[in-house]
């Protein structure tokens, strides 16, 4: 079975319902590789455990803190692939990694204080932060690395920073941290009785090396590690908002419950995305393999079309995630400017790095999104190959 064809695609159902500057939000002769959202339809096991639900005609309030079977699968899910003691009653189950970042943000840092955060990352980071009416210190990272310059991390816990936040594999670089590493952060978090926060929404989408979990057991045992998550990237399921939060321990898992407002029910998961989260988790891995298999291959196909086009660079393909990051290498070209160009040219849109999305020190690179068919991504870098000197045109006149 390949689940992965570009024929499988439903680019009717896509144009009219994806959005975040995929295919409903571009002109209709536009390809996306934007917003990192897979193209495919999701596991059929997922599909079948939402047509079982609607069909029981039943959509009844959920449990505060989350279903427990689906807390259960996400327990086994570390255990087994993380080699993590995650227990079920320390996981709340989220609406949105997005929103379980915010959430523990506003449990851990209290007004005024300080948070380190990685630059290159994720936007939500730093959104995350503000929100608690803390302040982002985005640390650059190391040279073609996700690991951050130890000395400087150090400096800013000595002068009170409270968290250190990580991104783990990296987006937008498509990089992993490695064990090592992990164990010299917890180190200084600890000296410093500073809170770890780990954003793992990437690591099911690894290639030749797997991931390792701050909850990972072989690491140094330390209890303010706190793991966000979700099933956005791995399972396709952005549009479900199905994210969670694992603590290592109930004292913290109560203040993070308490700041989640979900005793309330003003906010919280769905009971149908943690039904179709629960089924991903228990029923859907070969799809995942499958996938993976897939991606390896746009990977390759990826990383070989960008060593052919003159204006980016990539030293080295993603070691996980479904998302490339070439350099821009005209001078003084921003990634704005080059974005700007290959959508009027090539009618390709892609996301430029800069502030806005990833932090300051992605500026000058533009990010890539591949999950996607074979078809899709050819006809996208034929069309940039082919427009080449009228993007570099249009930059030089800008
Ligand atoms: C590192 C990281 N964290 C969180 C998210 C948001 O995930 P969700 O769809 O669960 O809100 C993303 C989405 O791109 C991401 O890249």
């Amino acid at each position: 079975m390949n689940s992965f064809k570009h024929e499988n695609i439903n680019f009717d159902f896509l144009r009219t319902h994806a959005f975040n500057y995929r295919w409903a939000a571009v002109d209709a002769d536009v390809i996306p590789l934007t917003a990192a959202d897979p193209d495919f339809p999701v596991a059929p096991a997922i599909r079948n455990a939402i047509h079982t639900c609607a069909d029981t005609g039943y959509f009844s309030y959920g449990a505060a803190h989350g279903e427990p079977v689906f807390k259960e699968a996400i327990a086994y899910w570390y255990h087994k692939n993380y080699h993590a003691t995650a227990k079920a009653e320390n996981i709340l189950p989220v609406n949105s990694a997005a929103h379980g970042l915010f959430i523990v943000a506003s449990s851990i840092l209290q007004h005024g204080e300080k948070a380190i955060i990685p630059d290159p990352v994720d936007f939500l980071f730093r959104k995350a932060v503000e929100a608690a009416g803390a302040t982002a210190i985005a640390l650059p990272l190391l040279k073609d690395s996700a690991n951050f310059d130890l000395d400087a991390v150090e400096k800013e816990l000595q002068n009170g920073a409270k968290a250190i936040f990580i991104c783990n594999p990296n987006n937008p670089l498509g990089k992993q941290i490695a064990p090592t590493h992990l164990n010299e952060l917890i180190s200084l978090a600890s000296k410093y009785n500073a809170w770890l926060v780990s954003d793992e929404i990437w690591s099911d989408l690894y290639y030749e090396t797997t991931c390792t979990s701050i909850l990972n057991q072989t690491l140094t045992a330390y209890d303010k590690k706190i793991v966000v998550s979700g099933l956005s990237k791995n399972f396709g399921l952005a549009g479900l908002r199905i994210g969670y939060i694992i603590c290592d321990n109930k004292t913290h898992y109560d203040i993070v419950f308490e700041k989640s407002a979900h005793a309330t029910t003003a906010f919280g998961i769905a009971t149908l995305s943690q039904i179709a989260g629960t089924a991903a988790l228990t029923q859907a891995e070969d799809w995942l393999i499958e996938f993976r298999a897939h991606l390896m291959q746009m990977r390759q196909i990826v990383f070989n079309r960008i060593q052919s086009i003159s204006f980016l660079a990539l030293p080295a393909a993603p070691e996980a995630t479904y998302l490339a990051f070439p350099k821009i290498t005209i001078p003084q070209c921003t990634s704005d400017k080059l974005i700007q160009a290959i959508l009027t040219n090539a009618r390709v849109a892609l996301v430029p790095g800069g502030k806005q999305w990833f932090e300051a020190h992605s500026e000058g690179s533009i990010r890539i999104c591949f999950s996607t068919s074979e078809n899709i991504i050819q006809e996208a870098f034929d069309r940039i190959q082919k427009v080449e000197a009228n993007i570099l045109d249009s930059i030089k006149n800008a």
